[in-house]
């Protein structure tokens, strides 16, 4: 029923949550990013900007922000934007993150308004950590997941990304260790898309979810299937939660996105696996444009969403 009154795009896919990049840097270097479907750049938004961009899409009717890189906790003044940003009525402010940098945040994001967060943790085996992300930071990921979960995130989520031979038998571990840290266990397809850098890697690592789903589903005691998110599964297993993220090809996918995002340098980005059809809205706010100049931009790249895998 809520989801009546939400701006809808021409396949009547309601906008509900804004992802914004605030940063493509990163502290590690992960074989496999595809960060976030935008090629690096070296510009970045201020607090002021970014408050701008939310206070838009709330006014438009957009109910989620979520924070993202490169790697979000990198900024400084990381605190500052979640705090302004929490200023507005959003039904939910989240971060995805490293972790590597929490433990020293953690409690200042929560009092600062952050509901809940996304940790990417791909493997709990500091070889296999070093090879994935280049970096020796395991402990301070691990440390991150325990500080969000004890200063209240709620829910903490914890980034998989599973991989052939790489981390694949490494999924009950991770869902041990996450049970543990009071953290929901999220699988996610390894993904192919234009701003990977290693396209090679992608076919020697990607792992077909099927197997999995059946195993997950034999040892599950429920399985729930998640309107509007992509057709997620979430597997219940030994008051524990699995979930599954298939993005891969997938016209379900595009036909549940109800997402937009924001790139480091300001501009629209109304598909994560596309970058033809990016519409500028820093320019505006940058010539000091009144809201309704700004919404109507906004408008624009919404009429402008276009599935990437059909099925609409
Ligand atoms: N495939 C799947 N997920 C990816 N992510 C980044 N690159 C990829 C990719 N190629 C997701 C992971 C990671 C988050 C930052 O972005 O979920 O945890």
């Amino acid at each position: 029923m809520e989801l009546e009154n939400k701006i809808k795009d021409p396949y009547k896919r309601p906008v509900i949550s804004l992802r914004i990049s605030i940063t493509s840097r990163c502290n590690v270097n992960c074989l496999y990013c595809h960060h976030d479907g935008i090629m690096p750049q070296t510009e970045e938004m201020t607090a002021d900007e970014i408050f701008r961009i939310a206070q838009v899409a709330r006014e438009i009717g957009i109910r989620k922000i979520r924070l993202s890189g490169g790697e979000p906790l990198i900024r400084p003044d990381i605190v500052e934007i979640v705090e302004k940003i929490s200023t507005m009525d959003f039904k939910d402010v989240s971060i995805t993150t490293n972790g590597t940098l929490m433990e020293r945040y953690a409690e200042k994001l929560v009092n600062a308004g952050l509901n809940r967060v996304n940790v990417s943790l791909d493997t709990l085996n500091p070889e296999t950590y070093k090879f994935i992300t280049t970096k020796n930071y395991l402990e301070s990921a691990k440390n991150g997941i325990r500080a969000a979960a004890q200063a209240g995130m709620d829910p903490v989520k914890v980034n998989m990304v599973v991989m052939k031979d790489l981390n694949h038998e490494e999924i009950w571990d991770m869902f041990n260790f996450c049970k543990e840290n009071n953290a929901v266990l999220q699988l996610i397809e390894l993904l192919k898309t234009e701003s990977c850098p290693d396209t090679e890697f992608i076919d020697q690592y990607h792992y077909e979810m099927e197997d999995l789903e059946e195993e997950l589903a034999q040892a599950a005691d429920k399985v729930k299937t998640r309107d509007f998110m992509q057709d997620r599964k979430k597997y219940y297993v030994d008051d524990g939660e699995i979930e599954i993220v298939k993005p891969m090809d997938n016209t379900e996918f595009c036909k549940n996105c109800t997402r937009l995002r924001i790139t480091p340098d300001g501009k629209i980005k109304p598909c994560l696996l596309r970058n033809d059809n990016l519409v500028d809205i820093i320019g505006a706010i940058r010539r000091g444009e009144d809201m309704d100049e700004l919404k109507k931009i906004f408008i624009d790249a919404i009429d402008n969403r276009e599935p990437y895998y059909g099925g609409c």
